[in-house]
């Protein structure tokens, strides 16, 4: 890995996001805070900002009308404000059914939010190890709920419908390689279980799993209906290490300050793949090669469990679902 990281482009002059709705989860912090000051500025129409409570909610929104860029739009967005936990499945399943039931169309779905954490941390409702169900299940069920949506928009608007989950270049960290998951165990039971927690591979260990998600869903996703990617933003100064202890976010502050892009610059990555082209469809985008694993026959095996795996938790999540989203083979 290089010690500094290349320049992102600036995006286009003439990107544009009038008449689009746009979700952005994770939309008070970081990226995806990021993102939104983009999308605002790039004339989306309709912004969802999806966050844990109404008052982030209500701060973040205040932010983004008081941005003196988004002052001076002409009409600025429509700003709406829906609460999103991550780890409460009964929170996803809110969420997704008053999206369904309020928004008319969807153009975009940024599944931003997530999380890293050094700890073994149970969800209080399921009892799943928190960034499998955080970086993972919860986007897996979003997207699977969410898909229909996206795809009708398109067909209403003819113009392609994104669906982007931010995933990270840190994948070749993770732990299958050294502890392969036996063929006869399930995956979810696999990294649910302590005794194969690996601190420092548990946050890979859930974007190797959010990249093979993107890759199925993209197989069964038209690309010019729905544009299906993921995307690494790089190393970006945010909050997400704000929470780990003292002996990591002490020297953080240096190599932040030596090669962190801002949120910002590391945005415009995440913009970019809510408005790419087909080319992105079932890709990491991302500046360095990640995916041998995923190639191997170990990782394609993987990959079609993580894919069983997550229909069936899609069926259980809400009946009827996977289906409504095509997605059966
Ligand atoms: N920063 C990097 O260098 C980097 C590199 C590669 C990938 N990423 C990815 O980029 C994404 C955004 O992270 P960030 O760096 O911008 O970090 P951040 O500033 O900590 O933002 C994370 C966002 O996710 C939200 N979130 C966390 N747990 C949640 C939950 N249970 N339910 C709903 N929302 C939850 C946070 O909400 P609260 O504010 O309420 O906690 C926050 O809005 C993550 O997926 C991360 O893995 C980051």
């Amino acid at each position: 890995m290089p010690i500094l990281q290349p320049p992102v482009p600036e995006l286009p002059a003439a990107l544009s996001f009038a008449g689009k709705t746009a979700i952005v989860t994770g939309a008070n912090s970081g990226l995806g805070w990021a993102s939104v000051v983009h999308l605002a500025k790039r004339h989306i129409s309709t912004l969802v900002l999806a966050v844990r409570t109404r008052k982030t909610g209500e701060a973040t929104k205040a932010a983004l009308l008081a941005d003196p860029a988004v002052r001076a739009l002409p009409t600025p967005p429509t700003i709406l404000i829906y609460e999103l936990d991550l780890a409460r499945p009964s929170s996803v399943a809110a969420f997704a059914s008053k999206i369904l039931a309020d928004l008319p169309t969807l153009d975009i779905l940024l599944l931003n939010a997530g999380m890293g954490n050094l700890n073994w941390v149970t969800t209080p409702e399921t009892k799943t190890e928190q960034m499998f169900q955080v970086n993972f299940l919860s986007n897996a069920m979003l997207a699977v709920r969410l898909l229909p949506l996206l795809r009708a928009s398109a067909q209403k608007s003819r113009a392609t419908s994104h669906l982007c989950i931010v995933g990270s270049r840190m994948i070749p960290l993770h732990s299958y390689t050294k502890n392969p998951i036996p063929e006869t165990s399930s995956v979810f039971a696999f990294v649910n279980d302590p005794a194969h927690f690996k601190k420092f591979s548990r946050y890979p260990d859930t974007k190797v799993l959010v990249t093979m998600l993107v890759r199925e869903l993209a197989r069964r996703t038209d690309a010019a209906e729905v544009t299906v990617n993921s995307v690494c933003p790089g190393m970006v100064k945010t909050n997400i290490d704000t929470k780990q202890p003292l002996w990591i976010k002490v020297p953080m502050v240096f190599i932040h300050a030596i090669r962190s892009r801002t949120a910002e610059v590391g945005a415009r990555t995440l913009v970019n793949a809510v408005s790419a082209g087909p080319e992105t469809h079932g890709q990491m985008l991302e500046d360095f090669e990640v995916n041998a694993f995923l190639d191997t026959e170990q990782g394609k095996k993987m990959e079609e469990k993580v894919w069983k795996e997550t229909l069936a938790a899609a069926d259980s999540f809400a009946p009827g679902s996977v289906e409504e989203a095509n997605l059966r083979d």
